[in-house]
């Protein structure tokens, strides 16, 4: 089984290709040295490539690579606006409509997105990502409805706060006191609990999970 997992050089996607490697996937592994995902380029070099390296072979999509950025509304940069739409919702749809057909040719084609806790709640100071994440859930669920007619499934992962880079950063602003807050289980998720749960997901076992997100939010949304 061949996949292609994108911001795979570090963090969740890290974990994702190095799980699903284990699990006896063929695995092929970009970051931004292997296209820019947030340009049209980006997205179609990255597939060509997963493409060519399993002779069009393809049966798992993993879209993961993002960002973020923290600021508020009156002062948020529209450049960063701009930018974390291109990344976190116009990526999953280039990559689905440019891995298509290979995945429609695949016996048991998935298509997965890493969206977050963030597509089902907002936060403060967080516009470009919330609504993007909210945004990537409707594609996934439009992306099930018209992958039912070739046999390709799709679905996405809503963590709450995981331990990388992306919220490192955050940890420089606010106290992990703070972070957690909205969670009910004060802790952070790591990238290897988002991967078991994307492997699930992907696996045979996860085939019954389209159209529907898979939420590991530490009681976030039981409020
Ligand atoms: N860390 C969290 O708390 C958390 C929670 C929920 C969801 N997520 C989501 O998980 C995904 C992975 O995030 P992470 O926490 O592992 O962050 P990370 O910063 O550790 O990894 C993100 C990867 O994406 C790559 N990337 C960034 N911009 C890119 C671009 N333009 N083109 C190609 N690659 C690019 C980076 O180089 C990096 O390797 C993101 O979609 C993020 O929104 C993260």
């Amino acid at each position: 089984m061949n996949a292609l997992v994108t911001g795979a050089a570090r963090g969740i996607g890290a974990a994702i290709a190095e799980r699903l490697a284990a699990d006896g996937w063929n695995v092929h592994a970009v970051d931004l040295e292997d296209g820019d995902l947030s340009t049209r380029e980006g997205n179609r070099a990255v597939v060509d490539a997963a493409l060519e390296r399993f002779d069009g072979s393809l049966d798992a999509v993993v879209a993961n690579a993002g960002f973020q950025h923290v600021s508020p509304l009156r002062d948020f940069p529209e450049d960063q606006w701009d930018k974390l739409q291109a990344l976190l919702l116009t990526s999953p749809f280039l990559l689905a409509k440019y891995a298509w057909d290979a995945l429609a040719a695949s016996a048991d084609g998935r298509f997965l997105v890493v969206a977050s806790v963030h597509g089902l709640v907002a936060s403060p100071f967080k516009a470009g990502y919330v609504a993007a994440k909210h945004g990537v859930l409707g594609l996934v669920k439009v992306l099930a409805l018209e992958g039912a007619e070739v046999g390709i499934s799709a679905s996405a992962l809503c963590p709450a706060y995981v331990r990388t880079a992306i919220v490192e950063a955050q940890l420089e602003n606010r106290s992990e006191e703070e972070l957690l807050a909205p969670q009910a289980v004060k802790r952070l998720l790591e990238p290897a609990e988002v991967a078991a749960a994307a492997a699930f997901l992907l696996g045979p076992d996860g085939r019954s999970v389209t159209g529907a997100p898979l939420v590991l939010d530490l009681g976030w949304t039981a409020h």
